[in-house]
């Protein structure tokens, strides 16, 4: 059903994806486009037909239904500031919580046709191939990074990418201002580090188990245990988790976060 889902988005942004679409800026400078809302109107829908009743929190809507063990956790666009700037690199996300834990989650970008989806024990995929991260350690890794709003999650992102660097020879770092697909692209073996600051439980839900059930590692800031929606995490292969804790902690302590 999230597939289903996910599908039906998916050919909302292909129709509105390189046309003149007006961005819209949201209270906190954030954009928006009619995309994001019939995406969501779409996903929305979907849900609803099969499991009427369920909570559902979406980024443009907020929540419909009253709140219960499941939530439907919807981001229509994450990305849209690529997406409306003719950038294909963003995607939709659909997840499914059940008290703190997500047990199903789909990231899905309709112009690479990249379908990634997972459920808790039967493994991540995409497009039906079973994906597993990376083996690699700190000298062949790539870094990414998503932040919130806040100036303060900002400057420590900021200071991250500049930072880990210099402490891991031959790690690289990337922006690709998609939150789900760094998830997604960490899940798959792309990249060997997420890091995520401040942002909404919508836009990593998904990513979030796509990441474990490949087989990766996920903890707080400071290697304490994470879950969702805690909004500032380690995501990564697991392969030189512990070090790079050590030294965000040393760059946390620096800048008296
Ligand atoms: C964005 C992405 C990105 C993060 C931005 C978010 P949105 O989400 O998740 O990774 O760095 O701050 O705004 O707004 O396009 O759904
Ligand atoms: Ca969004």
């Amino acid at each position: 059903m999230a597939i289903q889902a996910a599908l039906a988005a998916g050919k909302i942004l292909e129709k509105y994806y390189e046309t003149e679409i007006l961005k819209e800026f949201k209270e906190d400078k954030s954009i928006t486009t009619v995309a994001d809302r019939e995406s969501e109107e779409v996903i929305k829908k979907v849900i609803c037909e099969t499991y009427p009743g369920y909570c559902i929190l979406g980024e443009e809507t907020g929540y419909t239904n009253n709140k219960g063990d499941y939530t439907w956790h919807i981001d229509p666009i994450d990305g849209t500031r690529n997406f409306s700037n003719c950038l294909p690199f963003f995607a939709l996300s659909i997840a499914l919580e059940h008290k703190n834990k997500i047990i199903v989650g789909v990231v899905y970008n309709p112009i690479t046709r990249s379908l990634f989806y997972a459920e808790t024990g039967k493994g991540a995929y995409l497009n039906d191939k079973k994906i597993n991260v990376s083996k690699d350690n700190s000298s062949h890794a790539i870094l990414v990074s998503g932040k919130g709003k806040s100036a303060e999650d900002r400057k420590f992102a900021r200071a991250l990418m500049h930072y880990l660097p210099e402490r891991f020879a031959g790690l690289t770092v990337r922006d690709f201002g998609c939150c789900a697909l760094d998830l997604a692209l960490l899940a798959q073996g792309g990249v060997e580090v997420g890091i995520e600051l401040g942002l909404d439980g919508y836009d990593f839900a998904a990513g979030v188990l796509l990441v474990q059930e490949a087989g990766g590692k996920i903890t707080k800031l400071d290697g304490s245990s994470w879950k969702f929606p805690d909004n500032e995490f380690i995501a990564s292969n697991g392969v030189f988790h512990d070090l790079l804790v050590e030294e965000v902690q040393k760059q946390k302590k620096k800048l008296g976060i």
